[in-house]
């Protein structure tokens, strides 16, 4: 697939098979996250990597989707204000954007290796925090159940209510 054929059928994958995901593939999308703009490089973001059932059980206790239990790996990503870089004139922090711009490589990655996920960002994080004492001190910004998509797992219809370009785009 070519980058805007990626981007065209990448989806939300909400059912997974239980079809293993190797290291090699892990590996991959970490380097994706790895190779991410961030503001002046300061790359203030951690990925917290849950691969054994029990931590995969404790993710989805922390959320009402079951996805995530079912998923072979997942994947918390989280964002440092103390390291990132802040815009002097209006003392803007993009901890957060970073992280995103990360995740969002990450989630592109997933489908161009044939696997699903969804972005996940209705989560209990003080929960979580309580499950894995190694996140405290981030923003808990999101987390993805990766696995191969089920053989009928198809978008949800809210996939494809896209804006007008109109509506998106002002030329000024
Ligand atoms: C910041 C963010 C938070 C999201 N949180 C959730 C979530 O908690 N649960 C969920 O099922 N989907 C979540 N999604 C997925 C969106 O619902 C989905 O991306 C959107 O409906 C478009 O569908 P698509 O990804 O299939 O194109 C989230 C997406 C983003 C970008």
């Amino acid at each position: 697939m070519d980058f805007k054929e990626l981007m065209t059928a990448r989806y939300s994958v909400r059912k997974l098979s239980d079809r293993p995901v190797s290291e090699e593939q892990i590996e991959s999308i970490l380097e994706a996250a790895r190779v991410a703009p961030t503001a002046v490089n300061k790359q203030p973001f951690k990925i917290f990597v849950l691969r054994t059932p029990q931590a995969i059980k404790h993710a989805a206790e922390c959320c009402r989707f079951d996805f995530i239990a079912s998923a072979q790996v997942v994947f918390v990503i989280g964002a440092k204000k103390e390291e990132a870089w802040v815009r002097p004139s209006d003392g803007h922090n993009f901890a957060e954007v970073d992280a995103s711009i990360a995740a969002t490589h990450m989630m592109l990655e997933i489908a161009n290796l044939g696997l699903g996920a969804t972005w996940v960002g209705h989560f209990d994080a003080e929960k979580l925090k309580g499950f894995f004492h190694q996140t405290r001190d981030y923003e808990l910004i999101c987390m993805f159940g990766v696995g191969y998509p089920a053989d009928d797992s198809e978008p949800n219809p809210r996939h494809f209510q896209y804006k007008d370009m109109k509506d998106l785009v002002e030329r000024l």
